[in-house]
């Protein structure tokens, strides 16, 4: 049968459903929502450089004692895992460019590009710290249209579509619909947010902003993994997310995710958010502007 690139397909390991047609059962299982197969193309590249990242997770809790650490591992293993996802990738999309963050951009046919995270958490992979994701967005003309994010040691997957919702298939749970919380008042809520490091950021700049936060919120949680950051404010477990300074390999299909959970992504000042910007603000609409009010009087 012939098919339309974005026509939904069979869900991966699963029996064929109908386009648009929901299985009945029970409310935590209705949302099971058919996949384009660009989706089911996405997923398929995430599962094969999760297995290689998986392997070599368990390596690096071995090379802990050395005195060098697993550091030359740890960049193998990115670049491996990047060089997985593009192959994969291209062998059904060969003509899209790629934008990924240990190999550049490759220029495609000037209308899709993927942007790619091969590994998201890489300071936690370090330290056999069991929080870290591959994240991969498409971006047709210039807008995120998929994203697909894997947490490989959790299982969790992560995934959105412009227009269609956002999604995580858990060990427990298929299809789950996202949506961002409904916590408005900035006491209630739980912030998510990262924090420069050695080399990296306006230290100083930044601590001001989350001394403001800390004052204002329920808790702060800085987990190390961006991509996730964003899955978990789509999912509601964070009410907001705020960090300077990432890239757009960071947060391409985090954004379409936390948007597609009816939540809003912009800058801390409330203005749009460009890709790969200085500063991002990710909430529920309710939380939005007194986010806003606190990062920027900071
Ligand atoms: C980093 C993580 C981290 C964030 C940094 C990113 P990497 O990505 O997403 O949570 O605070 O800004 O650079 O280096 O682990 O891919
Ligand atoms: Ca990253
Ligand atoms: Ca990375």
């Amino acid at each position: 049968m012939v098919r339309a690139p974005d026509q939904p397909v069979a869900r991966i390991g699963r029996a064929p459903m109908a386009p648009g047609r929901e299985r009945s059962g029970p409310p935590e299982r209705r949302s099971l929502a058919p996949r384009s197969a660009t989706i089911t193309v996405m997923i398929r590249a995430a599962f094969a450089a999760a297995k290689f990242l998986k392997r070599d997770f368990g390596e690096v809790e071995h090379l802990q004692v050395s005195e060098k650490g697993p550091g030359d591992f740890v960049s193998h293993a990115d670049i491996r895992a990047e060089r997985t996802v593009r192959a994969e990738l291209a062998r059904t999309r060969p003509d899209y460019g790629f934008l990924g963050e240990e190999g550049g951009e490759t220029k495609g046919d000037g209308r899709n590009r993927w942007i790619v995270d091969p590994l998201d958490g890489t300071t936690n992979f370090l330290h056999g710290v069991p929080h870290f994701a591959i994240s991969i967005g498409l971006e047709r003309e210039n807008e995120i249209i998929a994203g697909v994010i894997y947490q490989p040691i959790s299982d969790e997957l992560f995934w959105a579509e412009k227009g269609n919702g956002a999604f995580v298939d858990t060990p427990s749970a298929r299809s789950r619909r996202l949506r961002v919380s409904g916590r408005k008042d900035p006491a209630r809520a739980l912030v998510g947010t990262g924090i420069p490091h050695l080399g990296k950021g306006d230290h100083a700049g930044y601590h001001a902003k989350l001394a403001a936060v800390t004052e204002r919120t329920a808790g702060v949680r800085r987990w190390g993994a961006a991509a996730l950051d964003l899955a978990f404010v789509a999912a509601g477990r964070y009410d907001a997310f705020f960090e300077l300074g990432l890239a757009p390999w960071d947060v391409a299909a985090g954004i379409l995710m936390v948007r597609e959970a009816g939540g809003v992504v912009s800058d801390i000042a409330g203005k749009p958010y460009e890709l790969g910007g200085p500063s991002l603000l990710a909430s529920n609409f309710g939380l939005r502007d007194s986010m806003v009010e606190i990062l920027s009087k900071a």
